[in-house]
């Protein structure tokens, strides 16, 4: 089973999360550090990088940064090329695949998409699990989201 885990700050990401029916984690600025114990989709939305800090909290608790299996941005393309900022960087620096971008709390057309994302990763993973026993969880510290601008500045 693949779980799902998600991040919100003025409410847009929860009601998509709503509309898909989907059984999620939301990931509290109160206390970040839940450990999610299994495979995990990542559902955010995007801002500047100091406003993810409970986030980056979430990702280097434990093993959730190996057990991350890909991300869903969410954003406002009125952000241009900063549209979905927050997976993009997280997609590069921990070599994470982006399953999927919406804008706001998402269209009927999303939640479909992501609903049967969430279902292929779940087929996957089960066939993961049988023919790949042995899983290198090997990631070094992660550089994050502040490394990453300065490597790009
Ligand atoms: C201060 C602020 C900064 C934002 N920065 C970005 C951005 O860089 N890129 C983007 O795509 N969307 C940006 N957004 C839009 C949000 O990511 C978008 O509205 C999202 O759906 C909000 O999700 P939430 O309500 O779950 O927090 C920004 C919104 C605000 C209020």
């Amino acid at each position: 089973m693949v779980k799902i885990a998600f991040y919100t700050i003025t409410g847009q990401t929860q009601r998509f999360i709503n509309k898909t029916g989907l059984d999620a984690h939301r990931i509290e600025d109160a206390h970040p550090q839940y450990q999610m114990n299994d495979k995990y989709i990542l559902i955010l939305p995007s801002y500047q990088d100091f406003m993810m800090d409970s986030v980056v909290d979430f990702l280097t608790y434990k093993d959730n940064k190996e057990n991350l299996l890909g991300l869903i941005g969410c954003g406002n393309r009125n952000f241009n090329d900063l549209f979905a900022q927050t997976a993009k960087k997280i997609s590069v620096t921990l070599h994470v695949p982006i399953l999927y971008l919406l804008e706001l709390s998402g269209n009927s057309a999303d939640v479909k998409n992501v609903r049967q994302i969430v279902k292929e990763a779940c087929k996957k993973e089960r066939g993961a699990q049988k023919d790949l026993p042995v899983q290198n969880p090997s990631l070094s510290n992660i550089s994050f989201l502040s490394d990453f601008r300065q490597k790009n500045e």
